[in-house]
């Protein structure tokens, strides 16, 4: 056989993606080798010899005395040559019972298994952040949307917390997708099993799986729990952009209910007044690449007959791209939020402007006895009369409300307050005190 052309070489290899694994494929092989001895397979010497060359490899490559080579085909070459380079024949011994299709699929779990971990801490650091932020708020008063016109009064805390629900599904759902990806696939070799006397469950344990994955064939190729977790992380993103595109409305000049600290805002080069929600927009806009990712993973997996085939190595640079993305995006967000300043007066100010408690002035009028169509008509031009003089509902004085109906008396003022509207709305979940400060203990008993 003639030597791979450069080009293909080049092609063929995964370095460049998967040198990051390194600290897991050399533990990977650091309890494969002790099962090996286990087993007697191999001499414990043998494997005593191996397990401490690995450890200085690891060393070295976390100090930096020892360099990945960008040249090797892909991490577990590069480890296993380096071992043979220090080692001599008795590193040769470590490839036994098992092939690089167990071995990257076993890599890859536990490499997943530790981001997973670290996105769901960064995930419970914005829990506690909402709901920071939603403690400060459960007095203030903004509108509540529907269709983006302004529906009902709710407390700001109450929206804030909505997100908080989504992020605590999205915890749950990783956390879900890495129970499943909990199994070892390693000693499957290269997919049908092997001839020697091994022990998977042994290794499973030794590397933190509940066991070892049960068919070989399925081991080497399955790939669900990245499109699981890419799921859960578009998903992620999704929620993330939701909450972007909700602050980037926010600080807009029109809305004017939030304002962002200048560490998280950019200038304009030309137009001096302008702050711009540059980073919140960048996750809005990050959303696509994860989105992405899942999507060319399910492609690529689509038409793959079993076992293994080397389309398979593109799934690291996609996981890994929606995990880098994901990290950025939530240690940008999360200090973005917990330094967002909320600007009370504008909030109220736009949920008085647009008669969002326009209904309970007819409930007002419909408890004196009136029956509901003729208090909707007599709210309807009453809103009128408010929108022709600039006047809100609170703003009507008491004999301009009687001479539209004797029912009105001093206590409508009381009823129709936006406090009153908001404290009404007690019913479980809603924007009630009492539920709203149990959303932020329920969401803090997570967080924590
Ligand atoms: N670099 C490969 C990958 O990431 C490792 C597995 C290679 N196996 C093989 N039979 N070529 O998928």
């Amino acid at each position: 056989m003639t030597a791979t052309d450069k080009i293909a070489d080049d092609f063929n290899s995964s370095i460049s993606v998967d040198s990051r694994m390194y600290k897991q494929d050399i533990t990977g092989s650091m309890k494969h080798a002790a099962m090996l001895a286990a087993c007697g397979i191999i001499s414990e010497s043998d494997a005593d010899q191996i397990i401490e060359a690995l450890e200085g490899i690891l060393n070295d490559i976390d100090s930096g005395a020892l360099a990945i080579d960008m040249e090797a085909e892909d991490i577990h070459m590069f480890v296993e040559q380096v071992l043979t380079e220090r080692i001599g024949d008795v590193g040769k011994r470590l490839h036994t019972a098992r092939s690089r299709n167990d071995q990257v699929a076993v890599d890859v779990r536990l490499y997943l298994k530790d981001q997973s971990a670290d996105i769901i801490a960064k995930l419970k650091k914005l829990l506690s952040v909402i709901a920071d932020q939603a403690a400060d708020n459960v007095e203030t008063i903004v509108p509540g949307y529907t269709h983006l016109q302004r529906a009902q009064p709710i407390r700001f805390a109450h929206h804030l917390l909505a997100y908080a629900m989504m992020f605590e599904r999205d915890i749950t759902r990783i956390e879900d997708a890495v129970r499943r990806m909990n199994y070892s696939p390693l000693g499957a070799c290269a997919l049908a099993g092997t001839t020697y006397p091994t022990d998977r469950e042994m290794t499973a344990k030794a590397l933190g799986f509940y066991g070892a994955t049960k068919n070989s064939i399925d081991s080497v190729s399955d790939r669900d729990f990245c499109i699981e977790l890419l799921s859960a992380l578009s998903t992620v993103m999704m929620h993330l952009s939701r909450f972007s595109e909700e602050i980037i409305l926010w600080s807009s000049w029109e809305f004017q209910f939030v304002e962002l600290d200048d560490a998280y805002t950019t200038g304009s080069s030309i137009m001096p007044q302008k702050k711009n929600s540059d980073m919140a927009e960048l996750v809005r806009g990050k959303t696509g690449r994860v989105y992405g990712d899942l999507v060319a993973t399910l492609t690529m997996l689509k038409g793959l007959p079993l076992a293994y085939n080397k389309d398979m190595q593109e799934d690291k640079e996609m996981i890994f791209d929606a995990f880098d993305t994901v990290n950025i995006c939530l240690d940008v967000f999360v200090p973005m939020l917990a330094t967002m300043r909320v600007k009370r007066d504008n909030m109220y100010r736009a949920a008085q402007e647009g008669f969002i408690n326009a209904t309970d002035v007819a409930d007002y009028l419909v408890k004196k006895g009136m029956p509901f169509r003729a208090a909707y008509k007599i709210v309807g031009q009453l809103v009128a009369k408010c929108i022709r003089e600039g006047k809100v509902l609170e703003t009507v004085s008491m004999d301009e409300y009687k001479a539209i109906s004797e029912l009105f008396d001093e206590d409508l003022y009381e009823e129709i307050s936006l406090e009153t509207c908001v404290d009404k709305r007690n019913s479980a979940g809603g924007t009630g005190k009492a539920s709203v400060l149990s959303q932020i203990e329920y969401i803090r008993s997570i967080a924590d």
